[in-house]
């Protein structure tokens, strides 16, 4: 039995409330807490910004793929999903959403998935795009989702394991998301079969490892 109790003290004092311990015993850990907030913030922005809006368009395009449809509204509301969770965890550790949505949406660390043939959203598309040339965008979306949180996780690894299991269970879904479109996107455009094991999510946006109900408004 620990008489002692070596943890009822440490380097914040008594009652301090600008410090936390949970901030401080990141750095003990040798996080670089500033830097990690930045990634968290380019991130929320890429999940928020570069893909839950402009999927948003890009399922819009998928009319008469119901089944592409449906899929990408998965991905679409798991990343905004993503953002809600991500967000705050961004507080948590000191930092804060720019109070400009235009900086934040600037600052995201993936591109924007633009649809095809609007050059980069500056006009409608010249021509109807193409749901190979749509699912591709969404793939490669996924992909830079996925080196993003994998980024997260490595920093964070036995080190800060609240926000390594956040950003795992989002890595989780960007890897099934990846999956999802390469499926697709093999038969659509090249007639190949590259399963990736789904089939169909409980309800739209599920997000079985992501969500976390006192985080989401309305619980879905
Ligand atoms: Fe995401
Ligand atoms: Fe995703």
């Amino acid at each position: 039995m620990a008489n002692d109790k070596p943890h009822a003290t440490g380097t914040v004092a008594y009652g301090d409330v600008d410090r936390k311990v949970g901030i401080e015993v990141l750095r003990q850990q040798g996080i670089n807490v500033e830097e990690l907030v930045e990634k968290l913030i380019d991130n929320a922005a890429a999940e928020f910004a570069s893909t839950y809006y402009y999927y948003s368009i890009l399922r819009m395009y998928l009319a008469g793929h119901e089944d592409y449809k449906e899929i990408c509204e998965d991905a679409r509301l798991e990343d905004r999903q993503h953002y809600e969770l991500i967000l705050p965890r961004i507080y948590e550790l000191g930092g804060s959403l720019p109070y400009s949505l235009h900086e934040f949406a600037d600052r995201a660390g993936c591109p924007a998935a633009y649809l095809p043939g609007t050059d980069n959203g500056a006009h409608p598309p010249a021509e109807e795009p193409t749901a190979a040339d749509i699912l591709t965008v969404l793939l490669e979306s996924e992909r830079c989702a996925i080196r993003s949180w994998l980024e997260i996780c490595q920093i964070t690894a036995g080190k800060d394991p609240r926000t390594y299991d956040l950003a795992s269970r989002i890595l989780n879904e960007e890897i099934e998301h990846e999956a999802w479109f390469i499926e697709l996107l093999a038969m659509e455009r090249d007639g190949k079969v590259r399963p990736s094991g789904h089939f169909r999510r409980g309800f739209p946006g599920e997000a079985p490892y992501s969500r976390n109900r006192p985080f989401s408004h309305g619980g879905l």
